[in-house]
Formats: structure tokens, C-alpha cells, sequence
């Protein structure tokens, strides 16, 4: 395995055998019929009708009438490029055995594609939001996708409500009205009535949702995730990118300028950054909690709305990217990959976080029908650089031609049936102890929803802050719901005092911390006991 090993390269040379280029030949129909004449339909007469007949008519408005595929549900806008990682050091000994952190002079293909989430794929850059941050590793064991965003908790903590949480933020069903993200009533209707969502709601309202460039932003799994070392150990760890050009934001009058006047901001500033050579470059980062010693916090590492704070658990920086090639052409790469959070290589594993447990399963599920049936693997983009041999086959789009009489295993008619176990490095989920009833249920300080809120916003500096009232205020300034107004400053008040005056006071409101609304709906009632519950008590 380790002389086919990818190179930096490899993914380069293996998307450079599809591409095509217009070299001056002649113009032909898909089936390689030159064309005489790309004017004219051919017709009955000087005056028509046309005929039926014209194939060269009919093939290329068929062509074109199919040339729209579904946007993605969300994170439908992006752009994207190509690159490599680089680790620091070997990691098998201490934290991974995944082929690509072994290798220092190692450089393993990367394509990362950044995003926003909630607009349409014509939508303007710079809306606040949050962002994708999504990368492919094409490694020697098989594809390692990390599909991050750039603020690192999430605004609920089980994967049931993320269809809720989409419809919420989408625009409004019956009149497609309005496209941007928060500045709603439905989004605010359903912040309000899911107060889990309260330490996300600092961070989109702060300035992180307005990035001054995808190159000048932070990345980050969220997740909890595992990684396993050469003996089989397994640590719990979150991943970070942290970006050379360091952490910055637009200021909001601007984002609301640029979306205007250049909707293309972001987009043209990776594109020309690379194009200029001035190649983007984060560092990898991890931090490592031993699986004894999880329990030692008072929020649960399986819930995506808590942080671990940098001062308890230090970032280890293990490697870096870079982005160093433009794509070719934006719906063969940019559109058409398809990242999936359960494409996992051996020395990394999932945790049981029950919003990524969810996540393992809507990608490929969705990708189905995106891409058009389940061979979207073989789109080159998607490839793997390392081989691929099992035993599915056929299907809508199928492009491996599988020779050979059988298509099973065990099988003794053909030598060479490929064998569970036989690839050079085979993935095996570590082995985890499971024990409970089965039941609908999260533990106690999932319910904790004030706490990190209020860190976050604490550490703000003077200036921050009150950009995020301001954020705040415009954007609830939208919404035409009194009561929701009101609930939201109510839970504001549980963040930070001064936090819900000053929004209240921009809203012309009274601040009224009492939640007792919540009591009308079910599972959204938070525990006040900041930090009291330990995970699974
Ligand atoms: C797409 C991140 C939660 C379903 C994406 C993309 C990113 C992302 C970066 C765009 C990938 C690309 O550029 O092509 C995240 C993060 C989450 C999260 C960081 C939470 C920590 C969820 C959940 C679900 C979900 C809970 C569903 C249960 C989807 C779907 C797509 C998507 C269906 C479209 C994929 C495609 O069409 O290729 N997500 N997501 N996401 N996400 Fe998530």
C-alpha cells in the first residue's frame, strides 16, 4: 500500500484524466457525429415545420432542459478548492493511527468547500450566518470527510429537530419571504421555544457570522469525536482550524453593502487569493480528553451546544492546510462533492453525540437524490485516490465496468472475490461499552442552556458586545411578533442582564426574565442548575 501511497498530486492526476477541453476540434453530438450546421432546425421547407428527426436539435435542448440538479437543502451556496495536508509529527504512537498523520513529508489531497447555510445556492456571501467548513481528505486508507462549520456548538443537541430547525430558518413557506437567514419570525419563534439554542444565538448575533473572508476564519468539528492509536486506545477529541491570516470579521453595514453591490464577495476573494498565489493556509488542531476523564466537566462532551473551554483542555496543533488550486469547473467539483460525516478511516471514530449519530445518516441519504442514485461515489471529484473493490453493483449512472462471472462473498468460483479484512488497512469501530434502557431521553446537563451563553458573551470586549445587541435589536426588529420579541429578550436575561436591556431597550420593551411559557411545550425546559449535572447522572 505504502508505494501506491497518494501524493499531493494524485488527486490532480486522477481528475485530470476526465477533463476535456475545447482544442479547436469540431463541433460534435454526444455521440461523436460532427455537426454541419449549429444554426439552423431542420424543417419542412424553407418555413418549417420541424422534423422529428432533428437529433441534433433534440440533443442538445434535452441536454441542456437536465442540466439543473437539486441545490443542497442547506449549505447550498459555496465555493471551493483544492490543497493537501501536512501533519507535524507521527501521531500513531499517541493519539491516531490514520495514515495521514504519520508522515511529515507526507502531503495527503484535500478539495474543502465553504458555505453558508441557510440560502439559496444564488444567494449574497456576506448574509450573517453561519458557515460551512467542509473538508475531503483523500488519504491512502480511503476518504476522511470533516464536515465542520466556523463556530464550533450547534443550535440543538439531537439531530430529530433539524428538519425543525431548517424550516425555521428558510424562508417562510407560503411566500418564500425572507431570504435572510435570522431576520424572521419563524426563526425567532422556534430560538425562542428551544432554549438549547441560546449559546448558538450568541454566536451568530456576534461577529463570527459575518466573516471578513473564508480565508480569515476559524473551523471546526464540533462533535466530540474519537481517535485511536496504534495499540487500539481510544481518546475522545474536538478538531479545530485555526487560519494563519488570523480570526476576522466584516462590520455589519458593510456585510449589508457588499451583499448589494459584490454578492460574490467571498467567493472572489478565495478564488483570486489562490489564483494570485497567496495560498490560504489553517492550522490543525485537536483537543484531547482521555475517555476516564470525560466525566470530569459539567456539561457532557456528547452535547453540540457546549464548547470545551480552550483554558481547561489546551488546542494541540498536529498539522496544517493549504488551499493551492482552484477547481476547474464549479458544478464538477464545487456541486457535485459530496461530503458525509460518516466517511471515516481507520485511527478515527464517531462518539455517540445524538446530533452526529443523525448526521451519519441524512448525508448519503440526501446525496441520493441529489446526485442522482447511489453511484455518486464514482463522480471524480468523489473518487477515492486509494482502490475501491466490493461487490455492489449497477444502478442508475454506473460507470466501473466490474468483469467477472460473480458478485458475492464468500464465493469459491472466483480467485479473486475481494475479502472482509484484505484491504492494506481495514476500519474497525472501537469497541465501546453500552448500557441502558432504550429510551427518548438526553442527560441532565444537556439542559444547562445558560451557562456557556453567558462565558461566551462575557468574553466579549466592550465593542463585541455591543455589536451583538445591535445584531440582536435589527434583527428581531424584523420579526413582527410581540410575543416572540418578548421571549427571546426573556431568555436573553438568563444570558446577561445587560445583554436583554439593551436589546429591550432598542425594542422599546419591558425585560421579563420569567420563562414560564416554556412550560406549554414539551422538552424545552431548562435546568438552571448551572453545572450541577454531571453527563449521564
Ligand atoms: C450539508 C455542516 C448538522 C444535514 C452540510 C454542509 C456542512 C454541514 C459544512 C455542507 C457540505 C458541503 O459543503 O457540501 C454541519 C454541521 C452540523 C450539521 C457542522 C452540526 C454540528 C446537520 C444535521 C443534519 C444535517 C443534524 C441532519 C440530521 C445536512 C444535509 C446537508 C448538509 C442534508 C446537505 C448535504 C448535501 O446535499 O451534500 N452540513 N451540519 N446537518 N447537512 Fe449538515
Amino acid at each position: 500500500a505504502k508505494q501506491n501511497a497518494p501524493d499531493h498530486d494524485s488527486k490532480q492526476d486522477q481528475l485530470s484524466a476526465f477533463h476535456r477541453s475545447n482544442d479547436g476540434g469540431g463541433l460534435t453530438s454526444n455521440q461523436g457525429i460532427g455537426i454541419a450546421d449549429n444554426q439552423n432546425t431542420l424543417k419542412s421547407g424553407i418555413r418549417g415545420p420541424q422534423l422529428l428527426e432533428d437529433f441534433v436539435l433534440r440533443e442538445k435542448i434535452t441536454h441542456f432542459d437536465h442540466e439543473r440538479i437539486p441545490e443542497r437543502v442547506v449549505h447550498a451556496r459555496g465555493a471551493a478548492a483544492h490543497g493537501y495536508f501536512q501533519a507535524y509529527e507521527p501521531l500513531g504512537d499517541t493519539l491516531s493511527s490514520a495514515s495521514f498523520l504519520q508522515d511529515p513529508s507526507k502531503k495527503t489531497p484535500v478539495f474543502v468547500r465553504f458555505s453558508t447555510v441557510a440560502g439559496f445556492r444564488g444567494s449574497a456571501d456576506t448574509a450573517r450566518d453561519v458557515r460551512g467548513f467542509a473538508v475531503k481528505f483523500y488519504t491512502e486508507d480511503g476518504n476522511w470527510d470533516l464536515v465542520g462549520n466556523n463556530i464550533p456548538v450547534f443550535f440543538i443537541q439531537d439531530a430529530i429537530k433539524f428538519p425543525d430547525l431548517i424550516h425555521s430558518v428558510k424562508p417562510e413557506p407560503h411566500n418564500e419571504i425572507p431570504q435572510a437567514q435570522s431576520a424572521h419570525s419563524t426563526f425567532w419563534d422556534f430560538m425562542s421555544l428551544m432554549p438549547e439554542s441560546m449559546h448558538m444565538a450568541m454566536w451568530i448575533m456576534s461577529d463570527r457570522a459575518i466573516p471578513r473572508s473564508y480565508r480569515m476564519m476559524e473551523g471546526f468539528g464540533i462533535h466530540t469525536f474519537r481517535m485511536i492509536d496504534d495499540s487500539g486506545k481510544s481518546r475522545f477529541v474536538k478538531f479545530h482550524w485555526k487560519p494563519r491570516l488570523g480570526t476576522h470579521a466584516l462590520v455589519w453595514d458593510e456585510a449589508m453593502k457588499l451583499g448589494g453591490q459584490d454578492p460574490d464577495f467571498h467567493r472572489r476573494d478565495l478564488w483570486e487569493a489562490i489564483d494570485n498565489g497567496d495560498y490560504p493556509e489553517w492550522e490543525f488542531g485537536v483537543q484531547v480528553v482521555e475517555e476516564d476523564q470525560a466525566d470530569q466537566f459539567d456539561f457532557d462532551l456528547l452535547d453540540a451546544t457546549k464548547i470545551i473551554p480552550e483554558e481547561l483542555v489546551p488546542v494541540r496543533k498536529i498539522g496544517k492546510l493549504v488551499l493551492d488550486r482552484n477547481p476547474d469547473n464549479y458544478f464538477s467539483e464545487t456541486e457535485q462533492v459530496a461530503f458525509c460525516p460518516a466517511n471515516i478511516v481507520p485511527g478515527i471514530d464517531f462518539s455517540e453525540d445524538p446530533l452526529l449519530q443523525g448526521r451519519l445518516f441524512s448525508y448519503l441519504d440526501t446525496q441520493l437524490i441529489r446526485l442522482g442514485g447511489p453511484n455518486f461515489n464514482e463522480i471524480p471529484i468523489n473518487r477515492p485516490v486509494c482502490p475501491v473493490h466490493n461487490l455492489q453493483r449497477d444502478g442508475y449512472g454506473r460507470q466501473a465496468i466490474d468483469r467477472g462471472r460473480t458478485a458475492y462473498e464468500p464465493n469459491s468460483l472466483a480467485g479473486n472475490c475481494p475479502v472482509q479484512g484484505g484491504a492494506p488497512r481495514s476500519f474497525q469501530s472501537v469497541a465501546t461499552r453500552v448500557d441502558g434502557e432504550k429510551l427518548r431521553a438526553r442527560s441532565p446537563s444537556f439542559a444547562d442552556h445558560f451557562t456557556q451563553a453567558t462565558l461566551f458573551y462575557q468574553s466579549q470586549s466592550a465593542v463585541e458586545q455591543q455589536h451583538i445587541v445591535e445584531a440582536l435589536s435589527f434583527e428581531l426588529g424584523k420579526c413582527d411578533v410581540p410575543h416572540v420579541r418578548r421571549r427571546v429578550v426573556a431568555l436573553l436575561a438568563h444570558i446577561d442582564e445587560n445583554l436583554a436591556a439593551g436589546v429591550a431597550a432598542n425594542l422599546g420593551i419591558e425585560p421579563d426574565p420569567d420563562l414560564s411559557y416554556l412550560d406549554d411545550y414539551t422538552g424545552t425546559q431548562p435546568n438552571e442548575r448551572r453545572g450541577a449535572a454531571k453527563p449521564g447522572k
